[in-house]
Protein backbone atom coordinates (compact mmCIF):
# COMPACT_ATOMS: atom_id res chain seq x y z
CA UNK A 1 0.00 0.00 0.00
CA UNK A 2 1.18 3.61 -0.98
CA UNK A 3 2.40 6.00 2.13
CA UNK A 4 2.29 2.96 4.31
CA UNK A 5 3.57 3.86 8.05
CA UNK A 6 3.03 0.48 9.08
CA UNK A 7 5.73 -0.09 11.79
CA UNK A 8 7.23 2.97 11.80
CA UNK A 9 6.87 5.37 14.90
CA UNK A 10 6.13 9.25 14.23
CA UNK A 11 5.58 12.22 16.26
CA UNK A 12 4.49 15.16 16.30
CA UNK A 13 4.43 18.50 17.92
CA UNK A 14 1.74 20.79 18.75
CA UNK A 15 -0.57 18.01 17.78
CA UNK A 16 -3.10 18.57 20.56
CA UNK A 17 -5.06 21.17 17.56
CA UNK A 18 -5.75 21.88 14.47
CA UNK A 19 -2.78 21.17 11.53
CA UNK A 20 -0.87 18.64 14.11
CA UNK A 21 -4.07 16.89 15.02
CA UNK A 22 -4.95 16.40 11.31
CA UNK A 23 -1.48 15.21 11.27
CA UNK A 24 -1.21 12.55 14.23
CA UNK A 25 -4.89 10.81 13.19
CA UNK A 26 -3.41 10.70 9.28
CA UNK A 27 -0.70 8.95 10.17
CA UNK A 28 -2.19 6.33 12.71
CA UNK A 29 -4.45 6.06 9.73
CA UNK A 30 -1.63 4.83 7.55
CA UNK A 31 -0.15 2.58 10.51
CA UNK A 32 2.20 4.73 12.75
CA UNK A 33 2.52 4.71 16.06
CA UNK A 34 1.60 8.53 17.15
CA UNK A 35 3.32 10.22 19.58
CA UNK A 36 0.98 13.12 19.84
CA UNK A 37 3.49 16.54 21.78
CA UNK A 38 1.31 19.09 22.58
CA UNK A 39 2.46 21.92 25.41
CA UNK A 40 -0.88 20.88 27.08
CA UNK A 41 -1.53 17.14 27.74
CA UNK A 42 -4.98 17.14 27.95
CA UNK A 43 -4.79 18.67 24.10
CA UNK A 44 -2.39 15.68 23.84
CA UNK A 45 -4.76 13.17 25.20
CA UNK A 46 -7.79 14.39 23.24
CA UNK A 47 -6.01 13.89 19.92
CA UNK A 48 -5.00 10.10 21.38
CA UNK A 49 -8.75 9.28 22.16
CA UNK A 50 -9.52 10.20 18.95
CA UNK A 51 -7.22 8.27 17.76
CA UNK A 52 -7.61 5.14 20.06
CA UNK A 53 -11.72 5.16 19.39
CA UNK A 54 -10.55 4.69 15.06
CA UNK A 55 -8.73 2.15 16.36
CA UNK A 56 -5.11 3.77 15.42
CA UNK A 57 -2.19 3.96 18.13
CA UNK A 58 -1.04 6.89 19.93
CA UNK A 59 0.35 8.31 23.22
CA UNK A 60 0.66 11.41 24.97
CA UNK A 61 3.31 13.62 25.75
CA UNK A 62 3.63 16.78 27.27
CA UNK A 63 6.23 18.98 25.51
CA UNK A 64 6.43 22.38 25.22
CA UNK A 65 9.10 23.03 22.41
CA UNK A 66 10.81 26.03 24.59
CA UNK A 67 11.79 23.79 27.75
CA UNK A 68 14.84 22.10 27.68
CA UNK A 69 13.56 20.23 30.56
CA UNK A 70 10.67 19.02 28.43
CA UNK A 71 13.09 17.78 26.04
CA UNK A 72 15.05 15.44 28.10
CA UNK A 73 12.24 13.95 29.39
CA UNK A 74 10.33 13.34 26.33
CA UNK A 75 13.93 11.77 25.15
CA UNK A 76 13.85 9.18 27.96
CA UNK A 77 10.21 8.62 27.49
CA UNK A 78 10.93 8.32 23.07
CA UNK A 79 14.32 7.73 22.60
CA UNK A 80 13.96 6.57 18.99
CA UNK A 81 11.04 7.96 16.20
CA UNK A 82 11.20 7.29 12.37
CA UNK A 83 9.18 10.23 11.45
CA UNK A 84 9.29 13.71 13.34
CA UNK A 85 7.15 16.56 12.43
CA UNK A 86 8.33 19.94 13.97
CA UNK A 87 4.05 21.67 14.11
CA UNK A 88 4.21 23.73 16.95
CA UNK A 89 3.85 27.25 16.15
CA UNK A 90 1.99 30.56 17.77
CA UNK A 91 1.03 33.94 15.45
CA UNK A 92 1.83 37.49 16.12
CA UNK A 93 -0.07 40.26 14.53
CA UNK A 94 2.17 43.37 14.18
CA UNK A 95 4.42 45.54 11.84
CA UNK A 96 8.22 45.93 12.81
CA UNK A 97 7.37 49.31 14.12
CA UNK A 98 4.54 47.77 16.06
CA UNK A 99 6.28 44.79 17.19
CA UNK A 100 8.43 44.62 20.73
CA UNK A 101 11.18 42.90 21.53
CA UNK A 102 9.60 41.11 23.83
CA UNK A 103 6.92 39.87 21.15
CA UNK A 104 9.92 38.82 18.51
CA UNK A 105 11.54 37.15 21.53
CA UNK A 106 7.74 35.02 21.91
CA UNK A 107 7.42 34.39 18.37
CA UNK A 108 11.16 32.66 17.37
CA UNK A 109 11.33 31.11 21.01
CA UNK A 110 8.15 28.81 19.50
CA UNK A 111 8.60 28.82 16.22
CA UNK A 112 12.32 28.96 15.69
CA UNK A 113 14.15 27.47 18.59
CA UNK A 114 11.20 25.05 18.96
CA UNK A 115 11.96 24.09 15.66
CA UNK A 116 15.93 23.67 16.07
CA UNK A 117 15.35 22.13 19.93
CA UNK A 118 12.89 19.85 17.84
CA UNK A 119 14.89 18.67 15.48
CA UNK A 120 18.04 18.41 18.31
CA UNK A 121 16.46 16.19 19.99
CA UNK A 122 15.59 13.86 17.42
CA UNK A 123 17.74 14.30 14.62
CA UNK A 124 21.18 13.04 15.76
CA UNK A 125 19.42 9.41 16.27
CA UNK A 126 18.07 9.34 12.86
CA UNK A 127 21.03 10.47 11.27
CA UNK A 128 22.80 6.99 13.42
CA UNK A 129 20.53 5.33 12.30
CA UNK A 130 20.68 6.64 8.77
CA UNK A 131 16.98 6.62 8.17
CA UNK A 132 14.08 8.86 9.08
CA UNK A 133 11.72 11.68 7.52
CA UNK A 134 11.39 15.15 9.15
CA UNK A 135 8.99 17.62 8.30
CA UNK A 136 8.77 21.02 9.56
CA UNK A 137 5.43 23.06 9.68
CA UNK A 138 6.42 26.58 7.74
CA UNK A 139 3.82 28.56 5.86
CA UNK A 140 2.96 30.69 2.57
CA UNK A 141 4.31 33.34 4.99
CA UNK A 142 8.06 31.75 5.12
CA UNK A 143 8.22 32.57 1.50
CA UNK A 144 7.47 35.84 0.88
CA UNK A 145 6.43 38.75 3.41
CA UNK A 146 3.07 39.04 4.71
CA UNK A 147 1.23 42.50 5.80
CA UNK A 148 1.23 42.91 9.53
CA UNK A 149 3.10 39.46 10.58
CA UNK A 150 6.41 40.94 11.04
CA UNK A 151 7.66 38.69 13.49
CA UNK A 152 5.50 35.55 12.24
CA UNK A 153 6.64 35.77 8.80
CA UNK A 154 9.98 36.61 9.76
CA UNK A 155 9.80 33.58 12.18
CA UNK A 156 8.65 31.32 9.08
CA UNK A 157 11.16 32.40 6.61
CA UNK A 158 13.58 31.11 9.36
CA UNK A 159 12.32 27.74 9.01
CA UNK A 160 12.02 27.27 5.49
CA UNK A 161 16.20 28.09 6.13
CA UNK A 162 16.87 25.18 8.63
CA UNK A 163 14.67 22.91 6.55
CA UNK A 164 17.14 23.74 3.59
CA UNK A 165 20.48 23.76 5.79
CA UNK A 166 19.68 20.51 7.58
CA UNK A 167 18.23 18.94 4.47
CA UNK A 168 21.86 19.51 2.31
CA UNK A 169 23.91 18.91 5.60
CA UNK A 170 22.39 15.18 6.26
CA UNK A 171 21.46 14.29 2.57
CA UNK A 172 23.88 11.64 2.28
CA UNK A 173 23.04 10.30 5.83
CA UNK A 174 19.44 9.03 5.02
CA UNK A 175 17.54 11.25 6.72
CA UNK A 176 15.16 13.82 4.55
CA UNK A 177 14.27 16.86 5.95
CA UNK A 178 11.52 19.05 4.31
CA UNK A 179 8.88 21.76 5.20
CA UNK A 180 5.10 22.49 3.70
CA UNK A 181 4.13 25.95 3.41
CA UNK A 182 0.43 26.56 3.99
CA UNK A 183 -2.23 28.75 3.03
CA UNK A 184 -4.51 30.51 5.44
CA UNK A 185 -5.74 26.98 6.74
CA UNK A 186 -9.19 26.53 9.53
CA UNK A 187 -7.90 26.05 12.51
CA UNK A 188 -8.44 27.37 15.60
CA UNK A 189 -5.05 29.46 15.23
CA UNK A 190 -7.25 31.29 12.63
CA UNK A 191 -10.73 31.01 14.17
CA UNK A 192 -8.79 32.95 17.33
CA UNK A 193 -7.72 35.63 14.74
CA UNK A 194 -11.48 35.91 13.64
CA UNK A 195 -12.60 36.75 17.02
CA UNK A 196 -10.48 39.74 17.39
CA UNK A 197 -12.62 41.17 14.37
CA UNK A 198 -16.32 43.22 15.06
CA UNK A 199 -17.90 40.59 12.90
CA UNK A 200 -16.13 37.07 12.70
CA UNK A 201 -18.53 35.70 10.21
CA UNK A 202 -17.63 38.60 7.77
CA UNK A 203 -14.15 38.44 7.95
CA UNK A 204 -14.45 34.76 7.54
CA UNK A 205 -16.09 35.73 4.19
CA UNK A 206 -13.66 38.43 3.03
CA UNK A 207 -10.64 35.93 4.38
CA UNK A 208 -11.60 33.44 1.89
CA UNK A 209 -13.15 35.94 -0.76
CA UNK A 210 -9.02 36.89 -0.73
CA UNK A 211 -8.00 33.59 -1.80
CA UNK A 212 -7.61 32.04 -4.77
CA UNK A 213 -9.47 29.15 -4.63
CA UNK A 214 -11.72 31.29 -2.48
CA UNK A 215 -11.64 29.36 0.65
CA UNK A 216 -9.37 28.46 3.16
CA UNK A 217 -7.40 25.03 2.94
CA UNK A 218 -8.64 22.28 6.01
CA UNK A 219 -5.99 20.43 8.10
CA UNK A 220 -6.71 17.25 6.59
CA UNK A 221 -5.10 18.83 3.40
CA UNK A 222 -2.14 19.40 4.82
CA UNK A 223 -1.87 16.06 6.50
CA UNK A 224 -1.79 13.86 3.55
CA UNK A 225 0.85 16.75 2.22
CA UNK A 226 3.07 15.76 5.60
CA UNK A 227 1.93 11.76 5.13
CA UNK A 228 3.60 12.13 1.27
CA UNK A 229 6.96 13.76 2.83
CA UNK A 230 6.87 11.29 5.81
CA UNK A 231 6.64 8.21 3.72
CA UNK A 232 9.22 5.86 1.74
CA UNK A 233 7.43 7.26 -1.64
CA UNK A 234 9.22 10.43 -1.13
CA UNK A 235 12.69 8.74 -1.07
CA UNK A 236 14.21 11.80 -3.61
CA UNK A 237 12.13 14.54 -1.96
CA UNK A 238 14.71 16.66 0.57
CA UNK A 239 15.11 20.04 1.37
CA UNK A 240 11.85 21.10 -0.14
CA UNK A 241 9.26 23.75 0.54
CA UNK A 242 5.92 21.92 -0.25
CA UNK A 243 3.75 24.43 -0.63
CA UNK A 244 -0.32 23.73 0.34
CA UNK A 245 -1.75 27.02 -0.32
CA UNK A 246 -4.72 26.49 -2.54
CA UNK A 247 -2.20 28.54 -5.45
CA UNK A 248 -1.03 31.72 -2.83
CA UNK A 249 2.13 30.92 -4.08
CA UNK A 250 1.02 30.71 -7.89
CA UNK A 251 0.76 34.81 -8.21
CA UNK A 252 -0.55 37.84 -6.87
CA UNK A 253 -4.19 38.87 -4.78
CA UNK A 254 -5.00 42.18 -3.80
CA UNK A 255 -5.03 40.65 -0.11
CA UNK A 256 -3.95 38.33 2.57
N1 LIG B 1 -3.63 27.72 10.28
C1 LIG B 1 -2.99 28.36 9.32
O1 LIG B 1 -3.56 29.14 8.52
C2 LIG B 1 -1.50 28.14 9.14
C3 LIG B 1 -0.91 28.56 7.94
C4 LIG B 1 0.44 28.35 7.76
C5 LIG B 1 1.20 27.73 8.73
N2 LIG B 1 0.60 27.33 9.89
C6 LIG B 1 1.46 26.68 10.90
O2 LIG B 1 0.96 25.40 11.20
C7 LIG B 1 1.31 25.06 12.54
C8 LIG B 1 0.06 24.62 13.28
O3 LIG B 1 -0.88 25.70 13.25
P1 LIG B 1 -2.43 25.49 13.58
O4 LIG B 1 -3.15 26.42 12.70
O5 LIG B 1 -2.78 24.05 13.60
O6 LIG B 1 -2.44 26.09 15.07
P2 LIG B 1 -3.26 25.70 16.40
O7 LIG B 1 -3.14 26.90 17.27
O8 LIG B 1 -4.58 25.14 16.07
O9 LIG B 1 -2.36 24.53 17.01
C9 LIG B 1 -1.04 24.77 17.47
C10 LIG B 1 -0.73 23.78 18.56
O10 LIG B 1 0.61 24.06 18.99
C11 LIG B 1 0.64 24.01 20.39
N3 LIG B 1 1.73 24.81 20.92
C12 LIG B 1 1.82 26.17 20.99
N4 LIG B 1 2.96 26.52 21.60
C13 LIG B 1 3.60 25.37 21.92
C14 LIG B 1 4.81 25.07 22.60
N5 LIG B 1 5.59 26.04 23.10
N6 LIG B 1 5.16 23.78 22.73
C15 LIG B 1 4.38 22.78 22.26
N7 LIG B 1 3.20 22.99 21.64
C16 LIG B 1 2.82 24.28 21.48
C17 LIG B 1 -0.72 24.52 20.86
O11 LIG B 1 -1.02 24.07 22.18
C18 LIG B 1 -1.64 23.93 19.80
O12 LIG B 1 -2.13 22.65 20.18
C19 LIG B 1 1.98 26.31 13.13
O13 LIG B 1 3.38 26.15 13.06
C20 LIG B 1 1.52 27.42 12.22
O14 LIG B 1 2.42 28.50 12.18
C21 LIG B 1 -0.73 27.51 10.12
Amino acid sequence: MPFSLVSKTALVTGAGSGIGQAIAEVFARAGAHVWVADLRAETAQGTVDRIRAEGGKADALALDVTSDADFSAALERVPVVDVLVANAGVGHVGTLLTTSVADLERVFAVNVQGVFRTLKAWMPGMVERRRGSVVVMASAAGLEGLVDRFAYSASKHAVVGMTRCAAIDHATSGVRVNCICPGRTETPFVQARLKEYPDPEAAYQEMCSTQAQRRMGKPEEIAHAALFLASDEAGFVTGASLCVDGGWMAGMFPQR
